[in-house]
Protein backbone atom coordinates (compact mmCIF):
# COMPACT_ATOMS: atom_id res chain seq x y z
CA UNK A 1 0.00 0.00 0.00
CA UNK A 2 1.37 3.90 -0.88
CA UNK A 3 1.59 6.01 2.43
CA UNK A 4 0.50 9.70 0.88
CA UNK A 5 1.55 12.62 3.25
CA UNK A 6 -1.90 14.70 4.24
CA UNK A 7 0.09 17.75 4.08
CA UNK A 8 0.45 21.33 2.02
CA UNK A 9 3.79 22.11 4.15
CA UNK A 10 6.81 21.38 2.21
CA UNK A 11 9.42 21.26 5.29
CA UNK A 12 6.96 19.12 6.64
CA UNK A 13 7.03 16.52 3.27
CA UNK A 14 11.01 17.65 2.81
CA UNK A 15 11.79 16.01 6.36
CA UNK A 16 9.42 12.81 6.03
CA UNK A 17 11.11 12.03 2.12
CA UNK A 18 14.32 10.72 3.32
CA UNK A 19 12.42 7.93 5.49
CA UNK A 20 11.87 6.61 2.10
CA UNK A 21 8.46 5.33 3.14
CA UNK A 22 6.31 8.40 1.40
CA UNK A 23 5.04 7.92 -2.30
CA UNK A 24 2.98 11.00 -2.80
CA UNK A 25 1.56 14.08 -1.00
CA UNK A 26 -2.19 15.14 -1.05
CA UNK A 27 -3.12 19.07 -0.25
CA UNK A 28 -6.70 20.56 0.44
CA UNK A 29 -7.47 24.23 0.13
CA UNK A 30 -7.84 24.22 3.76
CA UNK A 31 -4.06 22.95 4.20
CA UNK A 32 -2.73 25.47 2.02
CA UNK A 33 -4.56 28.28 3.43
CA UNK A 34 -2.54 27.54 6.45
CA UNK A 35 1.10 28.08 4.13
CA UNK A 36 2.12 31.64 3.69
CA UNK A 37 3.55 32.16 -0.24
CA UNK A 38 2.05 31.64 -3.41
CA UNK A 39 0.53 28.24 -3.51
CA UNK A 40 1.43 27.46 -6.79
CA UNK A 41 5.34 27.83 -6.03
CA UNK A 42 4.46 25.63 -2.55
CA UNK A 43 2.80 22.89 -4.56
CA UNK A 44 6.13 22.89 -7.20
CA UNK A 45 8.04 22.80 -4.06
CA UNK A 46 5.94 19.91 -2.48
CA UNK A 47 6.56 18.14 -5.90
CA UNK A 48 10.07 18.23 -6.55
CA UNK A 49 10.58 17.16 -2.93
CA UNK A 50 8.70 14.12 -3.10
CA UNK A 51 8.69 13.27 -6.85
CA UNK A 52 5.27 11.10 -6.87
CA UNK A 53 1.36 12.07 -7.31
CA UNK A 54 0.56 15.49 -5.20
CA UNK A 55 -2.80 16.17 -5.34
CA UNK A 56 -3.71 19.73 -6.01
CA UNK A 57 -7.75 20.89 -5.36
CA UNK A 58 -9.48 22.79 -7.63
CA UNK A 59 -12.01 25.85 -5.87
CA UNK A 60 -14.03 26.61 -8.96
CA UNK A 61 -17.32 25.34 -8.67
CA UNK A 62 -18.54 24.53 -11.88
CA UNK A 63 -17.23 22.31 -14.78
CA UNK A 64 -15.71 24.68 -16.70
CA UNK A 65 -14.19 26.55 -14.23
CA UNK A 66 -12.52 23.45 -12.87
CA UNK A 67 -11.32 22.26 -15.89
CA UNK A 68 -9.99 25.43 -16.90
CA UNK A 69 -8.10 25.66 -12.85
CA UNK A 70 -7.48 21.94 -13.37
CA UNK A 71 -5.46 22.64 -16.71
CA UNK A 72 -3.61 25.49 -14.99
CA UNK A 73 -2.46 23.17 -11.42
CA UNK A 74 -1.39 20.31 -13.80
CA UNK A 75 0.93 22.70 -15.88
CA UNK A 76 2.70 23.37 -12.48
CA UNK A 77 4.73 19.99 -12.20
CA UNK A 78 4.28 16.14 -14.10
CA UNK A 79 3.27 14.99 -10.56
CA UNK A 80 0.74 16.94 -9.69
CA UNK A 81 -2.95 15.49 -9.33
CA UNK A 82 -5.96 17.71 -10.21
CA UNK A 83 -8.35 16.98 -6.93
CA UNK A 84 -11.87 17.94 -7.72
CA UNK A 85 -14.66 17.97 -5.20
CA UNK A 86 -17.51 14.62 -6.04
CA UNK A 87 -20.92 16.32 -7.59
CA UNK A 88 -22.16 16.66 -11.49
CA UNK A 89 -19.15 19.63 -12.09
CA UNK A 90 -16.34 17.51 -10.51
CA UNK A 91 -17.51 14.34 -12.63
CA UNK A 92 -17.97 15.92 -15.86
CA UNK A 93 -14.73 18.03 -15.18
CA UNK A 94 -12.71 14.74 -13.96
CA UNK A 95 -14.13 12.92 -17.60
CA UNK A 96 -12.58 15.43 -19.55
CA UNK A 97 -9.59 16.20 -17.67
CA UNK A 98 -9.11 12.60 -17.86
CA UNK A 99 -9.64 12.11 -21.21
CA UNK A 100 -6.94 14.97 -21.74
CA UNK A 101 -4.24 12.37 -19.72
CA UNK A 102 -4.41 14.48 -16.60
CA UNK A 103 -4.63 12.38 -13.72
CA UNK A 104 -8.10 13.66 -11.06
CA UNK A 105 -8.20 12.40 -7.55
CA UNK A 106 -12.10 12.63 -6.85
CA UNK A 107 -12.26 14.28 -3.35
CA UNK A 108 -15.28 14.52 -0.76
CA UNK A 109 -16.45 10.73 -1.36
CA UNK A 110 -18.42 9.45 1.47
CA UNK A 111 -20.78 6.67 -0.18
CA UNK A 112 -20.11 3.20 -2.65
CA UNK A 113 -21.96 4.77 -5.37
CA UNK A 114 -19.83 7.99 -6.04
CA UNK A 115 -16.72 5.96 -6.18
CA UNK A 116 -18.36 3.78 -8.33
CA UNK A 117 -19.10 7.46 -10.70
CA UNK A 118 -15.96 8.22 -9.94
CA UNK A 119 -14.38 5.47 -11.51
CA UNK A 120 -17.16 5.32 -14.38
CA UNK A 121 -15.61 9.20 -15.95
CA UNK A 122 -12.02 7.96 -15.08
CA UNK A 123 -10.69 9.51 -11.94
CA UNK A 124 -7.14 8.26 -11.01
CA UNK A 125 -7.95 8.20 -7.58
CA UNK A 126 -10.73 8.52 -5.62
CA UNK A 127 -10.66 9.54 -2.16
CA UNK A 128 -12.89 8.37 0.61
CA UNK A 129 -12.84 10.30 4.00
CA UNK A 130 -12.95 8.28 6.42
CA UNK A 131 -12.65 9.87 9.84
CA UNK A 132 -15.65 12.31 9.09
CA UNK A 133 -17.48 9.61 8.11
CA UNK A 134 -17.01 8.21 11.58
CA UNK A 135 -17.57 11.76 13.14
CA UNK A 136 -21.42 11.57 12.13
CA UNK A 137 -21.25 7.37 14.06
CA UNK A 138 -20.96 5.39 10.87
CA UNK A 139 -18.59 2.90 10.21
CA UNK A 140 -15.86 5.17 7.49
CA UNK A 141 -13.70 1.53 6.98
CA UNK A 142 -16.88 -0.44 5.68
CA UNK A 143 -17.42 2.36 3.28
CA UNK A 144 -13.60 1.37 1.81
CA UNK A 145 -13.99 -1.91 1.90
CA UNK A 146 -17.45 -1.45 -0.51
CA UNK A 147 -15.48 0.54 -2.74
CA UNK A 148 -12.92 -2.23 -3.01
CA UNK A 149 -15.47 -5.03 -3.49
CA UNK A 150 -16.99 -2.94 -6.43
CA UNK A 151 -14.04 -1.63 -7.75
CA UNK A 152 -12.45 -5.31 -8.09
CA UNK A 153 -15.90 -6.50 -9.56
CA UNK A 154 -15.10 -4.44 -12.81
CA UNK A 155 -11.77 -3.83 -12.64
CA UNK A 156 -11.40 -0.54 -12.58
CA UNK A 157 -8.06 1.39 -12.68
CA UNK A 158 -9.32 3.78 -10.55
CA UNK A 159 -7.08 3.89 -7.69
CA UNK A 160 -8.70 3.61 -3.91
CA UNK A 161 -7.18 6.58 -1.94
CA UNK A 162 -8.29 6.48 1.77
CA UNK A 163 -8.45 9.70 3.70
CA UNK A 164 -9.47 11.56 6.61
CA UNK A 165 -7.03 9.18 8.32
CA UNK A 166 -6.92 9.54 12.32
CA UNK A 167 -5.00 7.40 13.55
CA UNK A 168 -2.53 3.99 12.61
CA UNK A 169 -5.85 2.09 13.10
CA UNK A 170 -7.44 3.41 9.92
CA UNK A 171 -3.77 2.74 7.83
CA UNK A 172 -3.73 -1.19 9.05
CA UNK A 173 -7.40 -1.59 8.41
CA UNK A 174 -7.04 0.18 4.56
CA UNK A 175 -4.21 -2.19 4.62
CA UNK A 176 -5.92 -5.47 5.06
CA UNK A 177 -8.35 -4.19 3.02
CA UNK A 178 -6.51 -3.65 -0.10
CA UNK A 179 -6.50 0.22 -0.45
CA UNK A 180 -4.17 1.63 -2.99
CA UNK A 181 -3.36 4.53 -1.21
CA UNK A 182 -3.40 5.67 2.62
CA UNK A 183 -3.37 9.15 2.79
CA UNK A 184 -2.15 10.17 6.89
CA UNK A 185 -1.75 13.34 8.62
CA UNK A 186 2.34 13.89 9.64
CA UNK A 187 1.09 12.97 13.50
CA UNK A 188 0.21 9.85 11.73
CA UNK A 189 3.21 8.94 10.41
CA UNK A 190 5.06 9.45 13.07
CA UNK A 191 2.25 6.41 15.37
CA UNK A 192 3.09 4.57 12.80
CA UNK A 193 6.80 4.18 13.97
CA UNK A 194 5.96 4.22 17.82
CA UNK A 195 5.36 1.29 20.34
CA UNK A 196 6.04 0.95 23.94
CA UNK A 197 7.60 -2.42 23.71
CA UNK A 198 10.31 -1.44 20.66
CA UNK A 199 11.38 1.59 23.39
CA UNK A 200 11.43 -1.00 26.41
CA UNK A 201 13.39 -4.02 24.76
CA UNK A 202 15.72 -1.21 23.15
CA UNK A 203 16.68 0.33 26.44
CA UNK A 204 17.15 -2.78 27.67
CA UNK A 205 19.21 -3.97 24.84
CA UNK A 206 21.76 -0.70 25.47
CA UNK A 207 21.71 -1.59 29.19
CA UNK A 208 23.03 -5.25 29.07
CA UNK A 209 25.57 -3.96 26.41
CA UNK A 210 26.70 -1.09 28.88
CA UNK A 211 26.44 -3.66 31.90
CA UNK A 212 28.79 -6.31 30.43
CA UNK A 213 31.20 -3.71 28.72
CA UNK A 214 31.63 -2.54 32.63
CA UNK A 215 32.18 -6.14 33.89
CA UNK A 216 34.96 -6.11 31.18
CA UNK A 217 36.81 -2.50 31.83
O1 LIG B 1 -7.09 15.68 2.38
C1 LIG B 1 -8.38 15.45 2.79
C2 LIG B 1 -8.56 14.79 4.11
O2 LIG B 1 -7.58 13.87 4.42
C3 LIG B 1 -9.12 15.62 5.21
O3 LIG B 1 -9.00 15.07 6.49
O4 LIG B 1 -8.98 15.22 8.96
O5 LIG B 1 -9.80 17.17 7.58
O6 LIG B 1 -11.14 15.08 7.77
P1 LIG B 1 -9.79 15.68 7.75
Amino acid sequence: MKIFVDSANPETVEALVPLRIVDGVTTNPSLLARESGDPHETLARICRAVRGPVSAEVVATDADGMIGEGRRLAAIDEHIVVKVPFGKAGVQACAVLSGEGIRVNVTLVFSPAQALLAAKVGAAFVSPFVGRVEDIATDGMDLVSRIVEIYENYEFETEVLVASVRGPAHVVEAARMGADVCTCPPKVIDMLFNHPLTDIGLAKFLADWDKAQAVRA
